[in-house]
Parts: structure tokens; sequence; C-alpha cells
């Protein structure tokens, strides 16, 4: 029988490409160039199966192609605001995407930006690489405490709980999270998180506020100027969630005047640019969506993609089916 034909949409780990082609009639992303919608739509009608990642836009015109082939899309990420999942069901097309092995390196990446931002890293690394530092002395860069401080966590699923567990169990911190579904009581435990019954609540009484929800209409510009506003004046924020849930522009505002301390994003809103109004601020820590950029993760991620891919040729259900 002939191999499933399927598409990277861009370059993977060579472990992860080597399966795929030993799987599938796979065609690679050699040059690892973005594709256009016009390509996506081509994929679509030659291939039985798409792997597009978190920044390919799979729309529900790209879906909807005469002639479209593919019944089967596999996401490369766990995210899946970039699929129009709606269109994707309505179309019959299966989408799949990679829970649970970027839990650990996500929540390793938040933390890097808390404790970045909080000790001002970045600022630092800036000031003895532009040569400027002149010596220790006792008022110098001071930045703010971490150890036993409050996190609020927005969003309490795998993530947003991993981040707990290491701010808790290693950063001695209290944890107070919101979550409109939140987890068994016996996995808010683990971490040491108390429930508070509204965002407002979280925002108001933590030091830190890591963002862990996922990018649907109801959490897009969840942290506005009025949420901001309701931060203490010594607020650090973490984004390593999506873009979306920030609105950028009242957060430049609030961090130029001092309504929040600090922020530390993975995210933006209009990846790959950050706008020059956040480039210029010094209590900012900017990365470039490196959440789950580890080889570890990112072979996990494909593996996980092939695995659904497998199952749903052999007639089986795909394990992490979201559509
Ligand atoms: C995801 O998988 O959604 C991540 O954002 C990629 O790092």
């Amino acid at each position: 029988m002939a191999k499933p034909k399927v598409v990277l949409t861009r370059r993977w780990p060579k472990p992860c490409e080597d399966k795929a082609s030993e799987l599938f009639d796979a065609t690679l992303n050699r040059d690892d160039s973005p594709m256009s919608a016009d390509a996506l739509k081509d994929a679509l009608r030659s291939v039985d199966a798409l792997f597009p990642t978190v920044t390919d836009k799979i729309t529900a015109e790209v879906m909807g192609v005469d002639g479209r082939r593919a019944k089967l899309i596999g996401n490369f990420g766990v995210g899946f605001n970039n699929i129009d999942v709606e269109a994707a069901k309505k179309h019959g097309l299966v989408v799949t995407n990679t829970p649970e092995v970027l839990t650990d390196c996500t929540a390793d990446i938040a933390m890097t930006l808390l404790l970045m931002a909080a000790r001002r890293a970045g600022e630092g690394e800036r000031h003895v690489r532009g040569k400027h530092w002149t010596g220790w002395r006792p008022t110098h860069m001071l930045g703010t405490k971490v150890t036993g401080k409050t996190l609020g966590v927005l969003g309490f699923g795998r993530i947003g709980r991993a981040v707990a567990h290491r701010a808790h169990h290693g950063f001695g911190m209290k944890i107070i999270f919101h979550d409109p579904f939140p987890p068994q009581d016996a996995d808010i435990e683990a971490v040491g998180g108390e429930k508070r019954d509204s965002t407002e609540a979280v925002l108001r009484e933590a030091d830190f506020i890591t963002l862990h929800c996922p990018a649907l209409p109801e959490t897009r510009h969840l942290i506005d100027a009025k949420t901001l506003g309701q931060m203490k004046k010594s607020a650090i924020l973490i984004n390593t969630a999506r873009g979306d849930v920030v609105d950028e522009a009242a957060l430049v505002a609030a961090l130029k005047s001092g309504t929040i301390a600090a922020a530390g994003l993975d995210v933006f809103e209009r990846e790959p640019s950050v706008t020059e109004a956040l480039l210029a601020l010094d209590n900012v820590v900017l990365l470039p969506h490196l959440g789950s950029a580890t080889t570890e993760t990112r072979v996990a991620m494909g593996m996980k993609v092939i695995e659904n891919a497998e199952a749903f040729f052999a007639g089986k259900a795909p394990p992490n089916r979201v559509a």
C-alpha cells in the first residue's frame, strides 16, 4: 500500500524528519521558509496530511480550498489558535496537537523570565557587554527579591501548575490562581495553590503574575489598561502563553508610567515583529518564543505529531485530537 503523503511546513529536528520520511511520503521544507497561504492550499490539495507549526495560519479560507485531499492537520505545537478549529470541524478535517511534552520547558522559560525581570538580568547583561560596569557598590542595579513572594497564575492547567510547582517548592512562593475550569484539589494541593474567585482578585494580591490561558476570543486582551491598573505598582508580568492575551500598547504605557514595575515576554501580539516601543524599554525582558525550544522537547513534539498521524492513518483515534 502507498505511504500517506504529508507536508512538513518547516524544518523539524533531524530524528523527527527521518521518522516522518520513514513512515510517510514526506515533503520537507528544506530551506525552512514560512509557507504562503497559497502554498498551504496547494499542500492541502496534494497530500493526505499537513503538519503545520504554531506560526502557520490555517484559516477557513485555506481549509476551504477546492479539491482538498488532506484529511488531517497535525499541528506541531500544543497551542492551536493558528488553526480555525470550527472551520476544520465543518470541513471534516481532524486536528491534533502536542500536549504534555513541552510543559516542563515552557515552565522553565516562565521562571527564566520571572527571575530575569525581577533581578534585572537582561539590563545587567547589556550593562556588562556595553562596558558600562564600574564595579560593585551597595546601590547598583537593585532588583526585587523573588523568594517568599506571591505568584499569581492565570490559567491553572498543566503549564500553569508546572510554574507554580517550581515557584512554590523552589522559591518558597505563595501561589494564588484563577481558572474558570480549576483542576482537581489534589493537583492544586501538590503545588501549594490557593484558588481565587476572579482574575481581579489575583491581580490585586500578586507580586508576580504569570499567564497560562489559551488564546480564545474570551482571553484576548485579558491584560489591558484596566487590568494592568488592578496590579500592584511593584508587580511583574510574565507572558509565555500567547501574545493576544496582552494588549501590548497598554503594557508599554503601563511599563513607561510605572503602573507596573516590569515584564517578561516570550510571546508577542504580532510575532515575529516586536514594537519599537517595547524594544526601547529597559524594564521588559524579551525572548523570541523560546518556551518549548530545547532539543529534547522539540524532538518529542515532532514525534507526537507523527504518533497522532500514524494512529489516524491506521484508522485509530489519534491520542491528541482537538477537532
Ligand atoms: C506551543 O506549542 O503552543 C508553543 O507555544 C510552542 O513553543
